[in-house]
């Protein structure tokens, strides 16, 4: 199982120390969680603050962007160095030609679909995309339920997937912690994020290498 601990559930106020522990940790990925006011209702970091981050992360990072145009930011995210940059399906009308102007950024492109937005929707996509996001709790906000109903969608999910033969990983996000991760990953998830589950606990390193071995 692939791990992207997210970011949002750090200690703000000493992300040097966090990003000790984290470069030396099973992480596979870090999830930077970019919100706006508008598209979420909450406002997390934006660019002058993850420049920072990037420097001081030696981790490929998963940008996952809450906001309306996101579009508008591709170059952003490119200039972090960023490996994967997802947008919300319900952010963008002309989602085929965001996905294309990610990779021509030379970025993998991942499409983040809220907990209320059908699998179906991405029939005319899925075989253009690297990643599909599915949200587990409502974007916006950290340490929040986990939404059962996401495990039908995941089987549904790698359904289309192996029907299509899209090469996208699945991702999920929101309340994932040792008991829904292995229900996630039964249901045929590729990579977990963690916030709280990672972050808060007495020893972080840990908390990841118990979902890497789920
Ligand atoms: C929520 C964010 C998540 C959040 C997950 O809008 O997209 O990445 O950090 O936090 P937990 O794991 O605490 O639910
Ligand atoms: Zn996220």
């Amino acid at each position: 199982m692939m791990v992207s601990p997210s970011l949002l559930a750090a200690n703000f106020a000493d992300l040097r120390s966090e990003m000790e522990w984290f470069n030396q940790s099973t992480a596979d990925w870090l999830h930077l969680d970019i919100m706006d006011g508008v598209f979420v209702p909450n406002i997390s970091f934006g660019f002058p603050v993850l420049k920072h981050v990037a420097k001081l992360c030696k981790k490929p990072l998963d940008v996952h962007l809450m906001i309306v145009q996101p579009e508008k930011f591709v170059q952003e995210v490119k200039d972090l160095g960023a490996y994967l940059m997802n947008v919300h399906y319900e952010a963008c009308t002309h989602l085929h030609r965001v996905v294309g102007q990610i990779h021509e950024a030379g970025m993998k492109a991942g499409v983040t679909l809220n907990p209320a937005t059908p699998v179906s929707v991405l029939k005319d996509i899925i075989q253009d995309v690297d990643l599909v996001l599915l949200m587990s709790v409502n974007p916006g906000f950290g340490g929040q339920k986990f939404i059962p109903h996401t495990i039908e969608k995941v089987k549904e999910l790698r359904k289309l997937i192996n029907e299509t033969g899209s090469k996208a990983l699945i991702e999920i996000d929101g309340g994932v912690n040792q008991e829904t991760g292995k229900q996630l990953k039964d249901a045929g998830a590729d990579v977990l994020v963690a916030g709280s589950y990672v972050f808060k606990a007495p020893d972080p390193s840990d908390a990841c290498t118990r979902l890497k071995a789920l």
